[in-house]
């Protein structure tokens, strides 16, 4: 039997390069050999946005293109929406009595996120809601109600499979064997530099190129990379290793190219805006496929729709299964079922 896979994002904007190298392209590879389930994370989209239900709804439909563009298959792979599935708020309850709140307090994800918002973080007065304090013991949820093994996942999201390892683990020792404990795996580039030379690519960050970017922004975006401070003339060498314009080469220009790009910038035989041109049709063409396949599902939004459905109608019927044997573990099954 085929081990699972339950994995997701918030829907909150468009996804960029970061988020394909960081785990989007892992998951495409790794969608043929898993029973795989990928979760729009509307409800903790909502835990810091609650004020914002259109902005969720919207990105819901962008995120949708954006996995279908990456080639997530729904063939193989089922995508579904968070909300959609009462059992995850279900389970949640259950969860949080196996939590201590100072627990949450020492999530460092949490703790940055926090810090981020400027928002005030400990037991000493959080400025923060009762439902983001909580978001990792829903993502337990979320991973654990459709009887995850493997999460493929950035590498912000480690403390938080921890959490579920540790919510499983305590939930089996108190009432009985009812969940694997869940493993994250990192992509090859679990973490993308910004164009700033920033060591996260992020929206807030202002420093991403987006895979439903034109060429247009691309290039505008490339052409104000950083590249290596000391290169001031055209043919001074210089230090790819510091350089963003090569950082992103090493991902999308094939590798005997890139071999060649890296020793002419050492010994000075190529300028700056020659070497963003190249990278700029590097990139138009790493993610003209992406384009492809997003815009042939965005002019079919009938055809979307019914592959959420059925993605979240078969992660309901699964979280069913799960929920009848915690329901007995718990002994809450008062009415027995056919
Ligand atoms: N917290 C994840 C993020 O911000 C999204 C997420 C929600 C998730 N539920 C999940 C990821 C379950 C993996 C498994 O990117």
């Amino acid at each position: 039997m085929k081990k699972t896979i339950v994995t997701g994002d918030r829907p909150t904007g468009k996804m960029h390069i970061g988020h394909y190298f960081g785990s989007l392209q892992n998951r495409v590879e790794m969608q043929k050999d898993y029973d795989t389930y990928i979760l729009i994370a509307d409800v903790q989209a909502l835990t810091d946005n609650f004020q914002d239900p259109e902005k969720i709804r919207k990105n819901v439909k962008e995120l949708v293109l954006d996995y279908l563009g990456a080639g997530i298959d729904p063939n193989i792979a089922n995508i579904y929406i968070q909300s959609m599935i009462p059992e995850i708020a279900e389970l949640t309850v259950y969860f949080s009595n196996l939590v201590t709140v100072s627990r949450l307090y020492r999530n460092p994800t949490t703790k940055f996120e926090a810090s981020q918002k400027k928002e005030l973080f400990g037991d000493e007065g959080s400025s923060l809601t009762y439902g983001f304090l909580g978001y990792p013991v829903s993502q337990a949820a979320d991973i654990l109600a459709l009887g995850g093994d493997i999460v493929p996942v950035g590498e912000d999201q480690i403390p938080h499979i921890e959490q579920t390892r540790e919510i499983a683990r305590k939930f089996n020792n108190t009432y009985g064997e009812t969940f694997v404990e869940p493993e994250y795996v990192l992509s090859k580039n679990p973490r993308i530099k910004g164009l700033d030379g920033n060591d996260k690519m992020s929206k807030s960050l202002g420093n991403a190129i987006y895979l439903a970017d034109s060429k247009e922004e691309i290039s505008k975006k490339i052409m104000s990379a950083i590249t290596d401070p000391n290169k001031i003339k055209k043919d001074d060498p210089a230090n790819p290793d510091i350089c963003m314009v090569y950082y992103y080469h090493k991902l999308v220009t094939p590798t005997e190219q890139t071999k060649k790009i890296c020793s002419e910038c050492k010994c000075g035989s190529r300028g700056c805006v020659a070497c963003k041109k190249e990278l700029i049709e590097s990139m138009v063409n790493y993610l003209k496929p992406i384009q492809d396949r997003r815009k042939y599902y965005e002019e079919r939004p009938e055809e979307v729709e019914k592959i959420l459905k059925q993605g979240t109608l078969k992660a309901q019927q699964r979280a069913k299964q799960v929920m009848q044997k915690v329901r007995k573990n718990m002994q809450i099954d008062y009415f027995k079922e056919d």
